[in-house]
């Protein structure tokens, strides 16, 4: 006999960007399974994600990680409570990949169908990690998206700031390619900047000083261009001094947008909420440590899950699926798949925004 408590049950898939990930995860905070595939192979020829190959990736890959992550969790379809999937924002063709392949389990096994918003899967992983209660402050650091939110309960976000320009893992690829350092990039920055010295080059750290907590990563990059061109050629060294300069700056410019939200936060909720950060930056030591020691100067706890669950998984989006199942909020098999989706529909676009989600 399957323990079918504690309920829900739920099976997540991802497949917004260049992982196809597939998750069950429990109402007890459980993570049954957690299957991801990163398309490392299929991009690297091309340097970055391509949407065309992505999608069919994800039409070649998901049933196999989706049948392994029910068999890792030793359950079938018939012990599930409610099937999750991302339903935006992010690359359509993936996501109508996932949104597709979720609903026909569903209608198959007469189970409910929950289309999860991917950055409130990040948003609520720490709720899944380390059973924070809302309201809390979270920093969204991802290859998309640079935002600090208020999140005040599921579905219930208040943005604070966001970036003008580029988002800040746009920031770490780009730079990581001018590097020389190919794809992927954050992870590789984050390994070169470990053999270099900071202090070496002299960066900006853009927006410091600054009131509001907007961010900008545009004009670092343009800076790091310039650097690269008086060096070159680049030798090992000056590859891991630049990263590791552009690596302080980040954080720089990072913390003291964060300190001016604090402040904001603080103002609506009181001291002492935990202050989450969240996305696959949020996987960079260099970054938790500091947004860590901030935390610790404001009297905060400093939560920020395992590396693993700051990239894209499923594991976020099963979890976000239990938490919505609760509130009984489930999704019609005819939800059109949104390729952008704000988590806070009201926030104003930061002052010179691109369209971002
Ligand atoms: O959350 P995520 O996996 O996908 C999106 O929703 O965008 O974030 C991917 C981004 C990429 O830009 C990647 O370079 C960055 O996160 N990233 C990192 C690290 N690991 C992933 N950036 C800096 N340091 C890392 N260790
Ligand atoms: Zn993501």
């Amino acid at each position: 006999m399957i323990d079918r408590t504690p309920k829900p049950i739920v099976l997540g898939i991802e497949s917004s960007c260049d992982e196809t990930a597939a998750a069950v995860v429990d109402g007890s905070r459980n993570i049954r399974s957690n299957v991801v595939f990163s398309q490392l192979d299929e991009h690297r020829p091309f340097g970055g994600v391509v949407p065309e190959v992505a999608a069919r990736a994800h039409v070649q890959y998901l049933d196999g990680i989706v049948a392994r992550a029910m068999r890792e969790a030793d359950l079938s379809y018939a012990d599930l409570d409610a099937i999750a999937a991302t339903g935006g924002p992010g690359l359509i063709g993936g996501v109508l990949v996932g949104t597709t392949m979720a609903k026909s389990i569903a209608l198959a096994m007469n189970l409910p169908f929950i289309a999860v918003n991917h950055l409130e899967g990040h948003a609520l992983t720490a709720r899944l990690t380390d059973g924070i209660g809302f309201p809390f402050l979270l920093l969204l650091v991802s290859g998309g998206h640079c935002q600090l939110l208020s999140v005040e309960g599921v579905g219930q976000y208040q943005r604070l700031g966001t970036t003008i320009d580029d988002a800040v893992g746009e920031a770490f690829d780009k730079t990581a390619k001018l590097l020389g350092l190919g794809y992927p990039g954050g992870p590789a920055l984050e390994k070169a900047a470990m053999e270099g010295d900071p202090s070496r080059f002299t960066l900006p750290r853009p927006m410091v000083g600054r009131p509001g907590c907007d961010f900008s990563f545009s004009g670092l990059k343009t800076a790091v261009r310039h650097k690269v061109a008086s060096v070159e050629p680049m030798s090992p060294t000056d590859v891991a001094d630049l990263a590791a300069a552009f690596q302080n700056a980040v954080a720089g410019s990072l913390t003291n947008r964060c300190a001016n939200a604090i402040t904001l936060f603080e103002g609506a909720h009181g001291a002492g909420r935990p202050f989450v950060a969240a996305g696959g930056v949020a996987a960079n030591q260099t970054l938790r440590a500091a947004l860590g020691k901030l935390a610790e100067s404001r009297g905060m706890p400093f939560v920020v899950p395992p590396p693993a669950l700051c990239t894209d998984n499923a594991a976020m989006i099963a979890w976000a699926g239990v938490e919505r199942f609760r509130i009984g909020a489930i999704d019609g098999l005819d939800f059109a798949p949104r390729p952008r989706w704000p988590l806070d529909p009201a926030a104003p676009k930061a002052v010179g925004a691109r369209a971002k989600a």
